[in-house]
């Protein structure tokens, strides 16, 4: 697919140079947390307790999978980094700041450092696939000279060059998936959320979307993925939190979808 050659970066958007704030491990130069749930719990309107008391810590180029039952509340930790949600008790940090204390003009400036897709692709079906993935630089503000080279570039890095003008009714779920990604890459996010990304995908193309996650990674992009997928995450050894009943009730490195012994 090309990926390695073309690291999903658009130092013109961000305004800063990738290698300088990335070191060649993926962590950052101080050694901080890219993320950091303390103490959260969330409660809904309804009263419902989705997390209880969670705590978690991801180091930048961290790789992790979000897994549990059903309504353990792996969604309700992604409202709230994404700013969806406010925790009801604790703190959430995204590169040090407190979500809760940002001022709503920092908001969108924060966000961008996110990068996130569904299950459900959410795409624009009246545009091409081009325009859908231009279409987040165009509600950014960003200079319509550097939007067609920006485009370009991440739909090189998802393999989709091909279909650039197709729409998405004329894409498989697998094209739809990955222009779904090159959307959430284009603004160099520091951390990329997926949410069931292979959850309506049949298992040889789920496989492409998680090969398709695991090069983000590698170019020092930090991966957060819930999923149901015990294929997947048992054979890639990464880090595993588990949540129940909204706790987490393990977290490992190198770990299966399954406790095990
Ligand atoms: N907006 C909401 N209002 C009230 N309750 C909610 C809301 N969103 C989620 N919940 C409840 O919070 C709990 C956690 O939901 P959440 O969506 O985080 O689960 P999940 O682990 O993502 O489940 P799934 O694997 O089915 O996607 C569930 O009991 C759910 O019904
Ligand atoms: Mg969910």
């Amino acid at each position: 697919m090309g990926v390695s050659a073309a690291p999903a970066s658009t130092p013109e958007s961000s305004g800063r140079p990738t290698a300088a704030r990335r070191g060649p491990t993926g962590s950052s130069a101080d050694g901080r947390a890219l993320l950091e749930l303390q103490a959260v719990t969330k409660s809904y309107a309804t009263g419902k307790v989705a997390l209880r008391d969670v705590d978690l810590v991801v180091p930048e180029g961290d790789f992790v999978f979000l897994v549990g039952p059903s309504g353990a509340g792996k969604s309700t930790v992604i409202r709230l980094l994404i700013r969806e949600e406010l925790a009801t008790k604790g703190k959430v940090l995204l590169d040090g700041r407190d979500l809760a204390r940002l001022k709503r003009r920092e908001v969108p400036r924060i966000r961008r450092k996110i990068g996130i897709v569904f299950q459900d692709f959410k795409l624009l079906q009246t545009k091409t696939v081009r325009d859908n993935v231009a279409f987040a630089l165009e509600v950014t503000g960003t200079p319509r000279r550097q939007i067609a080279p920006a485009v370009d570039r991440v739909l090189r890095v998802v393999g989709l060059a091909g279909q650039a003008d197709q729409l998405p009714p004329e894409l498989s779920g697998g094209e739809q998936q990955r222009t779904a990604i090159a959307r959430a890459l284009v603004h160099d996010p520091r951390l990329f959320i997926a949410d069931e990304p292979t959850g309506n995908l049949d298992p040889s193309i789920s496989w492409e979307i998680i090969q398709l996650l695991l090069s983000i990674n590698e170019m020092g992009v930090t991966v957060l993925m819930a999923t149901h997928n015990a294929e997947v995450v048992t054979a890639l050894r990464k880090r595993v939190v588990a949540l129940e009943d909204g706790r987490i009730v393990r977290d490992e490195t190198g770990a299966a979808y399954h406790r095990e012994g």
